[in-house]
Order: structure tokens, then C-alpha cells, then sequence
């Protein structure tokens, strides 16, 4: 029996122009330091969009890349799926507004809401219609202004987060149902609404009318995270009978050095097979794992045929992990 999978065609990705480091933070009066931040993180630096860029905007140059590298244009895309918590207007959604900037006017275009699980969300939403037979190719993007959200007077929060965007090209092709089939070969979600206190935005338009600034509490996030993103691995490993050293590249989401160190550990993989772009991008929310695999990819680091495994947590609680044969 054959089966459709989803493969990756294309990647592409973009950044903010102004590149923002720790002592420009410093320098605008946040109170920390360069060597807090990269003790406790990993991060440098970071991307902060300036007021004529916006999530639509690098989505779009995120999404035109990927289209180039696959040898794709506007008509042969029929679905897009965009992870974003930072949409450039309340409705409607980023996605259509993307399609429109592509100039694709068939097929259909939706925002998945997921925070910094929200690639790995939109991933297995596209693959789900691509393997139903609902669209033959999708572009599945993650974009951010995290930065927008922020409290300039928090400093617990204000120092993780940076903006940009990464898009895949996925490509209905028929496989044969193995683990040797390139394409995504199993994706796991999950979320947990009680968590909601430890990372959030207190705002919204149905309570506040505003969109708020994003409050967390760090130590429970980080507890939970190392935990969960452990067993949503061991999920996707089990449903398909792969072990951790066959897996070439972890690309996991970038929000902090240490939980991506940890997750290399546990599954006993040199760090020379970890895609690591916390230091330079920070938290990326939903466009961390797309721009750290288009990074990797477009290197040459990540080559075709080879085993991928990404992982994500945000807010919600939510949490997710795909294996994709590249
Ligand atoms: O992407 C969604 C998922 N998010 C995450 O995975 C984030 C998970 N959490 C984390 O990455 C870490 O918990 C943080 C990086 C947020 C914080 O690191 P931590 O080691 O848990 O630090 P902490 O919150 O326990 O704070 C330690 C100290 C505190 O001072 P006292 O109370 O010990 O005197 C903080 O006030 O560091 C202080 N502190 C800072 N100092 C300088 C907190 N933020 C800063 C700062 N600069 N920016």
C-alpha cells in the first residue's frame, strides 16, 4: 500500500535589520548584565523588528526564500499554515494576509495559535491535510514580533525574546510507508490549560482590549519543559522505532541553551549534532525551529535523507515533536 508524505521541498527564513545585544540592552536601561544573560540562557544577541516590519512582512520574505529554494511559485502552493502569537492584526489571520503578499489566490490560509510550540503545531496541521489529499503542497511558516509584547520593565522577561521568521515547503509525494520515505515521518502534540499562569499575556481583546505583555515564571517553565519535551521525544521514537543515534540533527526550539543542552544529553547526542541558534536569534517563539532549520540547511549541515528531530514547549502549556526524513 503506498502512502502520501509530506516532504520538505524548500526552506527559507528572515531576520529584523537591527541586530540588539546584550549591552544595547544595558545601554537602554534595562537592569541586567551581558554576563547574566548568557550564564543563564545562551543568548547574545538578538533581532528586534523596527515599526515598518512587521510578522506579515517576514513571514512573506520567510515564505518567497522557501518557494526560490524549492523551485516554486505562487500557483503551485495550496494551503498555508502559519504559527504565530503575534499576528499583525487580531483578524484576519497572517496567513491570508501572506497568501495575498504571494499573490496565491487559491487553496486556503490559517494562523495556528500554539506560542513556541507553534511551528511544530502548524507542521502537523499541513502534513494532516497534505496525507488526507486536502492540498498537495503547503507552505508551513513560524514568524514573530515577540518583541512587541514585551515589558521594558521586566527584566525577568524582556531579555529572552527576539523576532524574525522560517518557512518549509512541504510537498505531498508518495511513499512507501517506511522509515527510509523522505518526509514527515510522525508528528506528537499535546497541551495542558492549567499552566496557563506561568506564561502568558495579560491581555487580549475580549479582556483587556490590549495585547498585552507576556509574564512568566522562568523556574516552573523551565521544570516543565526539560520534563515534557523528554517524553514528547520518547513519543515520536517509539511510534516509529527509531533510536537516538540514528537521528543526525536535533533542532530544537531555542529558548534557553541549557534546556537544549539537557535534551542533547538525554538522548546522548554530541552537541556537534544539535542546531543551536539561541545565541544569535534568542527566543524566536513559533519561528526558533524554521529559521534554525533553514540556518542548517541552507550550511549544508542538514542534507537530504537525513533524520531530523525537532521539539517544542511554550505557553498554554503546549509541547510537540516531529521526526522528518529531509
Ligand atoms: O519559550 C517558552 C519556554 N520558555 C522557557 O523555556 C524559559 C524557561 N525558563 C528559563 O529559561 C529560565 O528560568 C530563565 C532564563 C527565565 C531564568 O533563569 P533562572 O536561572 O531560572 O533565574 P531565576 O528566575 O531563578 O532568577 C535568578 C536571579 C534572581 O535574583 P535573586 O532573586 O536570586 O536575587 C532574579 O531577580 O536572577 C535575577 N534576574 C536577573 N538578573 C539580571 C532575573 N532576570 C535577570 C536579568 N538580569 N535579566
Amino acid at each position: 500500500m503506498s502512502r502520501l508524505r509530506s516532504v520538505v521541498a524548500g526552506f527559507g527564513s528572515a531576520l529584523p535589520r537591527a541586530r540588539v545585544t546584550n549591552d544595547d540592552l544595558v545601554a537602554r536601561g534595562v537592569e541586567t548584565s551581558d554576563e547574566w544573560i548568557r550564564q543563564r540562557t545562551g543568548i547574545a544577541g538578538r533581532y528586534m523588528a523596527d515599526a515598518d516590519e512587521t510578522t506579515v512582512s517576514l513571514a512573506t520574505s520567510a515564505a518567497r526564500a522557501a518557494l526560490d529554494r524549492a523551485g516554486m511559485g505562487p500557483d503551485d502552493v495550496d494551503l498555508i499554515v502559519l504559527g504565530t502569537t503575534t499576528p499583525d492584526d487580531t483578524f484576519p489571520a497572517s496567513a491570508t494576509q501572506v497568501q495575498a503578499a504571494l499573490g496565491i489566490h487559491h487553496g486556503f490560509a490559517f494562523d495556528v495559535q500554539a506560542v513556541c510550540s507553534g511551528f511544530v503545531y502548524a507542521l502537523a496541521m499541513a502534513d494532516n491535510c497534505l496525507r488526507l489529499g486536502q492540498a498537495r503542497a503547503a507552505l508551513v511558516i513560524g514568524a514573530e514580533t515577540f518583541t512587541r509584547l514585551l515589558d521594558w520593565e521586566d527584566r525577568t522577561t524582556c531579555v529572552l525574546f527576539g523576532d524574525g521568521a522560517g518557512a518549509v515547503v512541504l510537498r505531498a509525494e508518495e511513499g512507501t510507508g517506511t522509515n527510509a520515505d523522505r518526509g514527515i515521518l510522525t508528528t506528537h502534540l499535546h497541551s495542558d490549560g492549567r499552566h496557563r499562569d506561568a506564561l502568558y499575556v495579560d491581555g487580549g481583546p475580549s479582556t483587556t482590549g490590549t495585547v498585552g505583555h507576556v509574564r512568566m515564571k522562568g523556574q516552573e517553565v523551565f521544570r516543565h519543559a526539560v520534563n515534557r519535551l523528554a517524553e514528547v521525544v520518547d513519543e515520536a521514537l517509539t511510534a516509529t522505532g527509531i533510536r537516538p543515534d540514528e537521528i543526525d540533527w536535533l533542532v530544537p526550539h531555542q529558548a534557553n541553551r541549557r534546556i537544549i543542552d539537557a535534551m542533547g544529553r538525554k538522548l546522548g547526542l554530541p552537541p556537534e549534532k544539535v542546531v543551536v541558534t539561541v545565541d544569535r536569534h534568542a527566543n524566536t517563539s513559533a519561528a526558533s525551529i524554521p529559521l534554525a532549520l533553514a540556518e542548517a540547511a541552507a550550511d549544508g549541515r542538514i542534507q537530504p535523507g537525513q533524520l531530523v528531530l525537532i521539539e517544542a514547549m511554550g505557553g498554554g502549556f503546549t509541547w510537540g515533536s516531529s521526526l522528518i526524513r529531509w
